[in-house]
């Protein structure tokens, strides 16, 4: 690591973060094969990764943070979904609890490559805790700083693009009903209106869902809704708005009335929010 003459390590530079990128381009393509089930669903992610990344630096210019912190940023949604690659290599889903933690992975990955080593030691610990932590049901109470606020950034902007993600699935299988959709997402359960009560419970107080109580897409779609509550930053509430996802999303979920219920309260949380 570089010293400035009067004394503190140099951040991460531009140009050392087009080398991250391109470590992150040839290391996921080392998975790509003959299975063009396989390669369709890495590409995927390689897709989730640049758009997380395009996410993350746009909130965190929102949020006004300087240059060396967008960088961080940027490189924390870059390597978030790093242990994917591995992880459906090697189990052919993308469902953890079927597999293997691929936030954990991640950082395992990011250590047996070296990849963080050119960083100041305190830059490195930060991408490696928000990697680690992005697809944690909720956050230790005793992260704190800059870890915190990566980890809660990297957060928000993969949620931002999991809702395109899957709106996307959810209109594929609304317009192809009986032909599956070739694309795997971390979601595989029946598309039926029937929901589990604990799950519309939670999402109604706000809690975190635990994803082992999904067992059908409308439970999956409910702990989405439910995302309004655990997104960090206002910006990233008002991009999903703009976006028009929960519209959509609402759309996709039977109205019965404890549904119509929670979507009346979610809207109006989201208006108080935002302001409106
Ligand atoms: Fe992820």
């Amino acid at each position: 690591m570089m010293i400035r003459p009067y004394g503190y390590p140099i951040r991460m530079e531009r140009n050392q973060l087009e080398r991250f990128k391109r470590w992150f381009t040839e290391y996921s393509g080392r998975f790509l094969g003959d299975d063009e089930y396989v390669n369709a669903n890495l590409r995927l992610k390689q897709e989730h990764t640049a758009r997380t990344c395009s996410e993350i630096v746009h909130l965190a210019q929102e949020l006004a943070l300087d240059d060396n912190e967008v960088r961080i940023a940027e490189l924390t949604a870059l390597f978030h979904d790093v242990g994917r690659f591995p992880q459906f290599a090697q189990y052919r889903t993308y469902n953890d609890l079927r597999s293997i933690d691929h936030g954990q992975k991640g950082v395992e990955v990011l250590r047996a490559e070296r990849v963080l080593d050119s960083l100041p030691a305190d830059e490195r610990q930060w991408v490696q805790t928000a990697v680690g932590l992005h697809n944690r049901k909720s956050l230790p109470s005793t992260l704190k700083g800059r870890a915190l606020l990566f980890t809660k950034l990297v957060r928000d902007a993969d949620k931002i693009d999991i809702f395109r993600v899957v709106m996307e699935y959810y209109r594929c299988r609304r317009n192809n009903p009986q032909s599956p959709c070739t694309l795997e997402i971390e979601i595989e359960l029946p598309d039926t209106p029937q929901y589990n009560p604990e799950v519309l419970d939670a999402v109604t107080n706000e809690q975190a869902v635990d994803w082992a109580k999904l067992r059908t897409l409308t439970d999956a779609r409910l702990c989405q809704l439910g995302w309004v509550y655990d997104l960090n930053f206002t910006p990233s509430l008002r991009r999903i708005d703009e976006c028009g996802y929960l519209t959509d999303l609402i759309g996709f979920l039977p109205q019965d009335d404890a549904i119509q219920r929670l979507c009346w309260k979610v809207l109006e949380y989201v208006d108080l929010r935002l302001g409106r």
